[in-house]
């Protein structure tokens, strides 16, 4: 018996080595210590030797089986893990994908270019100044030369106040002028961003809210020559170094000399005849601008000999020559597929 055990364990060994898998396993398992299987079977002879040899026999059976269910046991610790493992691998995260992108916010494009005109006159020794968008009509109109009646109101569709007929929707940033002035002393070195309205019907190049910077300088010998320089400038810091400057004498009540300020076409270098933006022109409205007209000075209380000049530019067209963009209602419509390349 005891050979025959033998043969058994290396039987055991030599079959157990080769299994790769646990159903392979379970039925090895069967085979030897089973209900059916080999040690039992061992067993059952064992009960018929004697009881002298039965207790050698068994020791020396005991010993055999145990060994082998060890192995077993190891076997099947050994498969698990292996399987474990093949699953664990099989459903692993891929943290090599790269993670969805963070979206980030950028500044609206107004304003990018709000904030370019801002440092550029900052730059400059302007500082920033702001007013309400519901202003007086005084403030609005009166104070900057233009009286009830005057002609010049027919400039500016008004949106007037139900009820309030001495208060309105600012028509431009021009009455920051006169608030400034108010409320101090000469010399003033302003700049004042900020929203205006007209009472406009809505296309391409028309809103009824849009955006201004106004620009006043005010100090002694203040000249139409300082006006130039600071806008020329201006207009190459914020259009490049090549950009010229042209003033064309217009009117506004609050400015004398008064002038519109054209740039040379950035787009088209003043070399085409069919250029969408300055339609064959060369040259690009930009801003209004002058000279403070005595009337605003004596509005504000400011003496007689008191010098200034004063402009006034769009920032949506500003925006729109910059960018290339050809429908102002873009800015105003919120699509992300817009926004998101500024
Ligand atoms: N306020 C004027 C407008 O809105 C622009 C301007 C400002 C003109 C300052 C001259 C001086 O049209």
């Amino acid at each position: 018996m005891t050979a025959h055990l033998n043969e058994i364990e290396k039987n055991f060994i030599s079959e157990l080595s080769p299994i790769a898998s646990l159903q392979d396993l379970e039925e090895l398992r069967k085979r030897y210590f089973g209900r059916k299987g080999i040690f039992n079977d061992l067993l059952d002879k064992l009960k018929k030797l004697s009881s002298e040899q039965k207790q050698k026999e068994g020791q020396a059976l005991n010993a055999v089986k145990e060994s082998l269910e060890k192995s077993l046991q190891s076997k099947l610790k050994q498969l698990e893990e292996t399987q474990l493992r093949a699953e664990l691998e099989k459903n692993r995260e891929d943290w090599s994908l790269p993670a969805a992108p963070l979206l980030i916010g950028s500044s609206h494009p107004l304003t990018q270019i709000l904030e370019e005109v801002m440092e550029t006159f900052v730059s400059m020794g302007f500082s920033v100044a702001e007013g309400p968008e519901i202003e007086t009509d005084e403030n609005n109109f009166g104070a900057l030369n233009i009286p009830p009646d005057h002609p010049a109101r027919d400039m500016h569709d008004t949106f007037y106040i139900r009820g309030n007929p001495q208060h309105l929707m600012r028509t431009h940033t021009s009455p920051v002028q006169i608030r400034v002035m108010r409320s101090q002393k000469p010399p003033v070195r302003i700049i004042a961003p900020g929203r205006v309205y007209r009472h406009e019907a809505v296309d391409a190049t028309h809103s009824s809210v849009f955006h201004q910077v106004e620009g006043l300088a005010v100090d002694e010998n203040v000249s139409f020559a300082d006006l130039k320089g600071t806008i020329a400038l201006a207009c190459q810091r914020l259009f490049g170094k090549n950009v010229q400057t042209r003033f064309r004498p217009s009117y506004f009540p609050f400015v004398e000399p008064g002038a519109e300020v054209d740039i040379s076409c950035t787009i088209c270098r003043q070399s085409q005849s069919n250029c969408p933006v300055c339609k064959g022109t060369g040259w690009i409205e930009m801003m209004g601008a002058g000279m403070v007209h005595p009337n605003v000075f004596q509005a504000v209380g400011y003496p007689p000999e008191i010098t200034g000049f004063a402009f006034g530019m769009g920032i949506e067209r500003i925006a729109m020559i910059r960018y290339g963009i050809s429908d102002m209602r873009l800015f105003y419509e919120n699509h992300l597929d817009f926004l998101s390349q500024f």
